[in-house]
This record gives C-alpha cells, sequence and structure tokens, in this order.
C-alpha cells in the first residue's frame, strides 16, 4: 500500500448520500476538532485498543525523523473511549487529507450508551501502511515521542494533550497514561 490513502478512502461511498453521519474520534480528533461540526458526544468503540504505533511523517514528525502518533488494533472485549462528530459528508475530502499518511476510513459500531448506539466512520492505520511503527519497548517509544517535532507541532504536546483530553472525558487508557508519565523523564 502506498502512503497517500486518499485515493482508496475517496472510493469509500458508504455515507454519500446522507445528510449527516458519525465520525469517532479517538486520536487527536479527540482535542482537535477544527472542522465544523452538528453534533459532538462522547462515544467508545468495542473490540479495539488505542496504541501510538503509527508513525507520522507529515504532523508529529518529518521523514527523516518520524514521530508516533496512534492507531487501534483490533482486541477482543477491548474498548476504546474518544468524542464522536455528526459531520455532513461533504466534510469527509478534508478529513482525507488531514489523514492522509495512512489511515483508511473503517465502518464501526460506536456507542453512546449501552442502548444507543450507530454505524459510523473511524480513520483506521492497518499494519500494511508503509508508515505503520508497530510495538517496540515503552521506553523507546517515549523517547521517540519525546523527541519528535513536526509541521503541527511536537509529539510530546500531541501525547500530552490526549492524555488531558482522556482524563477530561472520565476515560482511562493505560497505554497512554503510561506513556505520559515517561514524559518528565524527557527535557
Ligand atoms: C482520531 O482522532 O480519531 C484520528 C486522528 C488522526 C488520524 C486517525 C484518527
Amino acid at each position: 500500500m502506498t502512503f497517500d490513502t486518499r485515493d482508496h478512502n475517496g472510493r469509500m461511498t458508504h455515507f454519500d448520500q446522507h445528510d449527516s453521519f458519525w465520525l469517532f474520534g479517538y486520536g487527536s480528533l479527540i482535542w482537535k476538532a477544527d472542522f465544523p461540526f452538528l453534533e459532538r458526544k462522547p462515544a467508545w468503540i468495542d473490540h479495539w485498543s488505542r496504541r501510538f504505533w503509527q508513525g507520522s511523517h507529515d504532523h508529529r514528525g518529518i521523514p527523516s525523523a518520524p514521530g508516533r502518533v496512534v492507531t487501534l488494533i483490533s482486541e477482543r472485549g477491548a474498548r476504546c473511549d474518544g468524542m464522536a462528530y455528526r459531520i455532513e459528508p461533504s466534510l469527509l475530502q478534508q478529513l482525507d487529507m488531514r489523514e492522509k499518511n495512512g489511515y483508511l476510513r473503517e465502518l464501526v459500531p460506536i456507542h453512546f450508551s449501552p442502548t444507543s448506539s450507530v454505524d459510523g466512520l473511524i480513520y483506521l492505520a492497518t499494519p500494511d501502511n508503509d508508515a505503520f511503527l508497530g510495538e517496540a519497548p515503552l521506553a523507546r517509544m517515549a523517547e521517540q515521542i519525546a523527541q519528535a517535532q513536526g509541521p503541527s507541532g511536537s509529539n510530546r504536546d500531541y501525547l500530552l494533550n490526549l492524555e488531558q483530553a482522556l482524563r477530561e472525558l472520565g476515560a482511562s487508557d493505560h497505554h497512554v497514561s503510561a506513556l505520559a508519565s515517561l514524559m518528565s523523564d524527557y527535557k
């Protein structure tokens, strides 16, 4: 698979004929909603775990020194908390551009409560994309995050903003809090 996922995502037409649909954000979309939305609500998706396993060459790093940003790993019984946005389909082109570094649209059930859910989209970076870095020892991932910088800012701020946003949602994510707690080891 090539780096730039815009063509692939543009061929995914699930919600083209809808007035609006739900997009679930589990990373920077939780705190950085720099797009118009009709409504937003805390939500979760089941059987997915958030991991800092995707390389960022265009936002929180550069090609010679990529940062690490989140993607989701399929895991039976897991729960990933985040923020859902009801948006108009015309916005997808802009989001495809923002998430073009390896992220594909994927259809998932999004839960608002134990009795309320809807099918919506996530952006997912799978292990077969060229920017995927995968697992590494926690300390190595923390060091990489502490040092990386890109056009959208420092990788450290990305991690700490995510940790704060999850705390404000009342959500716990052991992987994110473990990495965030290691940031004080780096200046
Ligand atoms: C998210 O917040 O859901 C997200 C942000 C960037 C890429 C993929 C997902």
